[in-house]
């Protein structure tokens, strides 16, 4: 048996930032340890640091843009991704799950138009979920965010679709 005290401040914590003070799950757990204390999502799980600023380099520079577009900026080939489409509160593993719905699609696509699958860590997914729930973030989001290699692509890509068919229903917003 450990000191109660020390038990008892770690799951008022835990439950406090995790649970909103109900601390059910905590309570069930019966030795918390240090990495409970530091990462209050559950027993044995940590969250990383969700970064929107970050996000939206990765967004641009992992190719997200290539597709999706945010504040106008970016493709149409796949849903926009802007904040306001999005629900609030959302918890970020409902994003996660839809790209995962969506992954069959995503990854024929990308290797179509990006040459390969994109390859995220944790880190990176959270910093974009960030990103993709700040609207103030979004605000500042403009072409000139998106690295010139990923610029050149999306340009191709656009020639392509010319070359391809002209009587589409979406004609080109863009400049
Ligand atoms: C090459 C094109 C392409 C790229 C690049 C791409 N996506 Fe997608 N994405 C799609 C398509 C197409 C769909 C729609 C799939 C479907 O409807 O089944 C989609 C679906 C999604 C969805 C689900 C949207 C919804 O409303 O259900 C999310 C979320 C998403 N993508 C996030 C991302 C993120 C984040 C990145 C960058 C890491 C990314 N996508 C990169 C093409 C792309």
């Amino acid at each position: 048996m450990k000191c109660p005290t020390g038990i008892a401040a770690a799951i008022v914590a835990v439950g406090l930032v995790a649970w909103g003070g109900d601390g059910a799950l905590a309570k069930s757990h019966g030795d918390p340890g240090d990495a409970l204390e530091e990462q209050a999502i559950a027993p044995g799980l940590t969250m990383p640091q969700m970064d929107p600023v970050r996000g939206r380099d990765l967004f641009a520079s992992k190719g997200c843009v290539v597709c999706h577009a945010i504040n106008g900026v970016g493709g149409e080939d796949a849903p926009a991704l802007d904040a306001d489409t999005m629900p609030v509160p959302m918890n970020p593993f409902e994003f996660a799950a839809k790209m995962w719905r969506g992954a069959e699609a995503m990854v024929y696509l990308q290797r179509e138009e990006l040459g390969e699958p994109i390859v995220l860590d944790g880190a990176e997914l959270a910093d974009i979920i960030a990103f993709v729930h700040d609207a103030e973030a979004q605000r500042r989001f403009s072409d000139a965010d998106i690295p010139s290699g990923i610029r050149n692509l999306m340009h191709h890509m656009e020639e392509d679709d010319e070359h391809h068919e002209d009587d589409d229903d979406r004609e080109e917003a863009h400049d």
